[in-house]
């Protein structure tokens, strides 16, 4: 199976955001990732639930929504509301992760776990089973246009070990800085997911850059 590809509309024309969702709709993407910001967890503010709803509205892939917030378990539901089919907590947002992951599956989500530069993936291991997706930051959250962390690699790799170990399905998707460049060797260590922002929007050729990516196997 080839990778999967989220382009992050993050780095898209905000005042042409449903151009964007028709471009990518007609693109090989995967999911759309959708990077809400609150200000607090990370040093900016990007949009919210509006317009996760107007963007949901177009939207012909599943939308993967990164929860860069304090606090998710209050808006859960929300974003269920406006369209999210995948939702990531940040792990450092979260005192009763356990807890979280179960109330993004009660409202028939798949939970996503993102964690960022400094957060091991060993912290992960006894919950695994009840991840459906680990966000590997590959940068540190907050802005687009980043440069990638090359350390991400072995997280990568000893998460595989983990999930292999602990016979879970868990897909493991990389954030942040994702190019032509990395997309290999990523997935190579073990990423079934790339997100990739300003490598795909400030392309010339968007969909002809989703295309390239997808062909990574
Ligand atoms: C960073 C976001 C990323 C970002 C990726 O805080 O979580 O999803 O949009 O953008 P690029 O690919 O430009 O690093
Ligand atoms: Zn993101």
């Amino acid at each position: 199976m080839s990778v999967k590809i989220a382009p992050s509309i993050l780095a898209s024309d905000f005042a042409n955001l449903q151009k964007e969702i028709e471009m990518l709709n007609a693109s090989e993407a995967d999911y759309i990732h959708v990077d809400i910001m609150d200000g607090v967890f990370v040093p900016n503010i990007s949009f919210g639930i509006p317009v996760t709803e107007a963007v949901n509205k177009h939207a012909k892939k599943p939308l993967d929504v990164h929860l860069m917030i304090v606090n998710p378990d209050q808006y859960l539901e929300a974003f269920k509301n406006a369209g999210a089919e995948i939702i990531s907590v940040h792990y450092e947002a979260c005192d009763h992760l356990h807890r979280t992951l179960q109330g993004i599956k009660q409202l028939g989500c798949k939970a996503g776990v993102a964690i960022n530069p400094h957060t091991s993936v060993e912290l992960l291991k006894d919950v695994i089973k009840d991840i459906d997706l680990v966000c590997i930051m590959s940068v540190n959250p907050g802005f687009g246009g980043q440069k990638f962390i090359e350390n991400t690699y072995k997280k990568v790799k000893r998460l595989k070990e983990i999930i292999i170990e602990s016979g879970a399905q868990t897909e493991i998707e990389i954030d942040g800085g994702v190019n032509q460049k990395n997309a290999g060797m990523l997935r190579e260590a073990g990423a079934d997911v790339l997100v990739a922002g300003s490598f795909v929007f400030s392309s010339e050729d968007p969909i002809a850059t989703i295309k390239e990516l997808k062909k990574i196997q």
